[in-house]
């Protein structure tokens, strides 16, 4: 799949500007569309996690044009996230109230195209990151 790098950098630049406002409007979001992920956050220091995820988009994004560096961030990204309990089915969760936080944040400059750039862009970061985790079969195919 080819990204839409130049979508992607020019609509992140504008949340770029509004770090603060994007990281707390993104976990109110998450918490509040998918409750079921808030006890994975418990003992964290909400405002240091806050930076680092806003800190990881960053190097996401910054990183596009440079795969190799991506992939291994993201894949090492998500092999920490297997220890944090992370299990695959959270990765669309966060994917939506990401791409929700975004809408909110750029308003009008959410256009369809947009919309579809980050889709498939958030797309490729979870397959990155799932490449990165090793979880038991049993929880990668619950059905077999
Ligand atoms: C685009 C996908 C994601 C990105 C960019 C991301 C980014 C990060 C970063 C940078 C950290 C700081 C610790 C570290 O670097 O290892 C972190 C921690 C954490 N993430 Fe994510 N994350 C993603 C997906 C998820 C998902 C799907 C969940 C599940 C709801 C999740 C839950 C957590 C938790 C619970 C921690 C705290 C870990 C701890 O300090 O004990 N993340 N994430």
């Amino acid at each position: 799949m080819s990204l839409n790098i130049e979508l992607l950098e020019s609509s992140f630049a504008q949340i770029k500007e509004r770090q603060a406002e994007f990281t707390e409007y993104f976990y109110k979001n998450l918490f509040n569309d998918y409750p079921q992920v808030k006890p994975l956050f418990n003992n964290i220091h909400m405002e240091k996690q806050q930076e680092k995820l806003f800190q990881s988009l960053v190097l996401t994004v910054d990183s596009l044009r440079n795969p190799d560096v991506l992939t291994g961030a993201l894949k090492g990204l998500g092999t920490r996230h297997v220890k944090y309990g992370v299990l695959p089915e959270h990765y669309p969760m966060v994917g939506s109230s990401l791409l929700k936080t975004f809408a909110f944040c750029l308003q009008e400059g959410w256009t369809q195209s947009t919309h579809q750039s980050w889709i498939e862009a958030y797309a490729a970061i979870t397959q990155l990151m799932l490449d990165g985790a090793e979880y038991p079969v049993e929880i990668l195919n619950p059905c077999t």
